[in-house]
């Protein structure tokens, strides 16, 4: 089968470190938050760990960022659609996941180097990595040092508010962690996307290139 190269190596560096960070990020969260019930690792290691994760993917976070911003791999993102052609778009795609899949419909995206993500995807993974992922680093930064960032908090209402955006967005990332690959695992063969992240190419029923003025093929 045709393939193209669809994941920079930065960007699968980030991801891979992202995920294994937030899976441990959300154990040892949970630890600490039940720390009376649970007895994975004590009250005080969970604590260091969950702190020093969580600067390491702080850090990780700018690969992708900046990744983004200095290349022209923005496109994948922002990949010339009017916001109409955007929004019909989604609903196309979302018409598949609830129904379309159900009945062995062809997948209405089809992949290509700058139209990597379906429309629901890139407007799902902006909000979460410009928006979500930000907000949840931000409000831990805050509840690591209180006195440090006591403006801070006071500014944004007080601890408990600072705090409860934090679960709350710990909330939304465990029902990602499960949503996410499921969503990633809609593909033919279903290891297609996860092998695609690994080695950066996917493959492709089509010819790569028909259609798609910007393919790359190989790594850049
Ligand atoms: C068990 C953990 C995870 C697995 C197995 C996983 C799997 C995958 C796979 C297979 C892809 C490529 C498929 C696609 O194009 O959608 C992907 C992309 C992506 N994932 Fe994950 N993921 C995990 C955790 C996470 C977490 C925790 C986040 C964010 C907090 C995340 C954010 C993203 C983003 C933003 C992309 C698109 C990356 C880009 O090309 O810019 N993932 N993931």
């Amino acid at each position: 089968m045709p393939r193209i190269y669809i994941h920079p190596l930065p960007v699968r560096i980030w991801h891979w470190i992202n995920a294994l960070g937030f899976v441990a990020l959300i154990l040892t969260g949970i630890q600490i938050r039940y720390a009376d019930r649970l007895g994975l690792v004590s009250f005080r290691n969970a604590v260091h760990l969950h702190n020093w994760i969580g600067f390491v993917l702080v850090a990780n976070f700018f690969i992708w960022f900046l990744f983004y911003v200095f290349s022209d791999k923005i496109r994948v993102y922002h990949p010339e659609l009017s916001p109409m052609k955007h929004f019909r778009g989604s609903l196309r795609q979302l018409q598949y996941y609830g129904y379309g899949i159900f009945r062995g419909d062809p997948n209405p995206h089809h992949v290509s180097a700058y139209h990597k993500f379906n429309p629901l995807q890139s407007t799902t993974y902006q909000i979460i990595m410009l928006l979500v992922v930000p907000l949840q680093f931000f409000t831990g930064l805050m509840l690591w040092d209180l006195e440090r960032f006591s403006a801070a908090v006071e500014f944004f209402g007080g601890v408990r508010v600072v705090d409860t955006v934090h679960v709350l967005c710990f909330i939304f990332f465990v029902g990602f962690i499960f949503i996410h690959p499921y969503l990633s695992s809609l593909a033919r063969p279903p290891s297609a996307h996860f092998k695609a992240m690994l080695t950066g190419y996917e493959e492709v029923e089509e010819e790569p290139g028909q259609g798609d003025a910007g393919r790359i093929d190989t790594p850049p």
